[in-house]
C-alpha cells in the first residue's frame, strides 16, 4: 500500500488521482478539517495525522511499501510553518519511516534545497534531505523547478484573461524550465519501485527554459490579442493581488528571487527513463485558458 502525505495539495492530489486510477492502493494522511473527501469517493484510504505530531505517524504507516510526499507549509498559515512542516514535521516523518520498514520514500523537494540555502523553505528542504540519505531508506528525491500551476496563473493568466496589465519584477529576461504539475505528478507515480528512482535525487523541470517575457508572449498568442506589461524593481510589491495576508509579500520576494538566476535543465533524458510527455508551455496556457478560472486561496475566482 501507498501512503500519500500532502493530497488535499495540488501536486500530491494529482499523483493520488493517478494511483487510484491505476488501481493502487492508496493511504492519506489528513487532516480533519481538509478537503479530504473527493479522494476518498475516488477510493483512497483516509487516516488522521499531523506532521506536527509524531506520534500520529507510526500508525499511518503500518503496512505501507511506499510512502509519497508533497506536503509542506508554504502556502499554509498558523500553526503550520516552515518551520513546525518543512522542517520538524519532515524530521519526525523521516524518523517514523525508518523505523516502519518502508522500501522507498518519494520526497517531493525544490531545485535550490540546500541545508546551508538562505531562504527558510529551501534551507528545510535541503535538511529533510540530508536526513532521508542519511537513514538508510530507500529514498527518490524529486527536486523541482518552479511548478507552472502555481506561478503563472498569478502572474500573467488570471490578469491577462480580464485584459488587465500584467506586473513583472525586474526585467523578466531570466530562463526557468517550469514544470506542470501533472508532469510532477506522473514522474512521482513513475518513479514508484523504478530503479532509475532507487537512492537517486532527480531534478525535475519541464521541456523548456523560457523567460517571464516569453510567457506574457505565449498569452499573447494563446488569447491572440497583446498583455500590456510594467514592471517594477526587486524589492516593490507587485500590485492588482487580493487582499490576501503575506500573499504580495511572498510572490514579490519569489519573483525578485527568479531574477536572480537562471535555471535551464535538461530534462530528455529524464523523461524518456520515465515515460513522462512532458507539458510544453503553449500547451499548459491552453489548457489554462480553456478551463475556468482558477480559485484562489481567498476564495475568488482568477479575475
Ligand atoms: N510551487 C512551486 O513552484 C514548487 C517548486 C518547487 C517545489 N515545490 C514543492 O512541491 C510540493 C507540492 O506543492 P503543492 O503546490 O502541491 O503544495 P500544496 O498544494 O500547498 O499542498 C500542501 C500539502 O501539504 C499538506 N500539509 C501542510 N502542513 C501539513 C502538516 N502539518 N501535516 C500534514 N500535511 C500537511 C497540506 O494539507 P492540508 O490541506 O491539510 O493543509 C497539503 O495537502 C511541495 O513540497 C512544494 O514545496 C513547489
Amino acid at each position: 500500500m501507498i501512503l500519500i502525505i500532502g493530497a488535499t495539495g495540488l501536486v500530491g492530489g494529482l499523483i493520488a488521482r493517478q494511483l487510484l486510477q491505476n488501481r493502487q492502493d492508496v493511504r492519506i494522511l489528513v487532516r480533519p478539517n481538509s478537503p479530504y473527501q473527493p479522494l476518498v469517493e475516488a477510493g483512497a484510504q483516509p487516516i488522521f495525522g499531523d506532521l506536527k505530531d509524531p506520534l500520529s505517524l507510526a500508525p499511518a504507516l503500518a503496512g505501507i511499501d511506499t510512502v509519497v510526499s508533497t506536503a509542506t507549509a508554504g502556502q499554509r498559515s498558523g500553526k503550520d510553518t516552515i518551520d513546525s512542516v518543512d522542517l520538524a514535521g519532515n524530521q519526525n516523518l523521516i524518523d517514523a519511516v525508518a523505523r516502519a520498514g518502508v522500501q522507498q520514500f518519494i520526497f517531493v523537494s525544490a531545485l535550490g534545497a540546500t541545508p546551508d540555502s538562505p531562504v527558510p523553505l529551501m534551507r528545510a528542504k535541503g535538511m529533510a534531505e540530508a536526513r532521508l540519505r542519511d537513514s538508510g531508506i530507500g529514498y527518490s528525491i524529486l527536486a523541482l523547478n518552479g511548478i507552472m500551476d502555481v506561478m503563472l496563473p498569478w502572474i500573467v493568466g488570471g490578469l491577462a484573461r480580464t485584459g488587465q496589465p500584467v506586473t513583472l519584477v525586474g526585467e523578466g529576461r531570466r530562463r526557468h524550465s517550469w514544470v506542470a504539475a501533472a508532469d510532477v505528478a506522473a514522474f512521482a507515480v513513475a518513479a514508484i519501485g523504478h530503479l532509475a528512482a532507487m537512492n537517486q535525487r532527480l531534478v525535475i523541470g519541464g521541456p523548456e527554459a523560457v523567460s517571464w517575457r516569453d510567457v506574457v508572449a505565449t498569452y499573447e498568442r494563446v488569447l491572440g490579442r497583446p498583455i500590456s506589461v510594467q514592471t517594477i524593481a526587486p524589492g516593490e510589491l507587485l500590485p492588482n493581488l487580493p487582499p490576501v495576508p503575506g500573499l504580495a509579500d511572498a510572490l514579490s520576494s519569489v519573483m525578485a528571487f527568479l531574477e536572480t538566476f537562471d535555471s535551464p535543465i535538461e530534462m530528455a533524458e529524464t523523461a524518456r527513463t520515465f515515460g513522462v510527455r512532458l507539458t510544453p508551455l503553449e500547451g499548459f496556457v491552453r489548457q489554462e485558458m480553456a478551463s475556468a478560472p482558477s480559485p484562489r486561496p481567498d476564495g475568488l475566482a482568477h479575475a
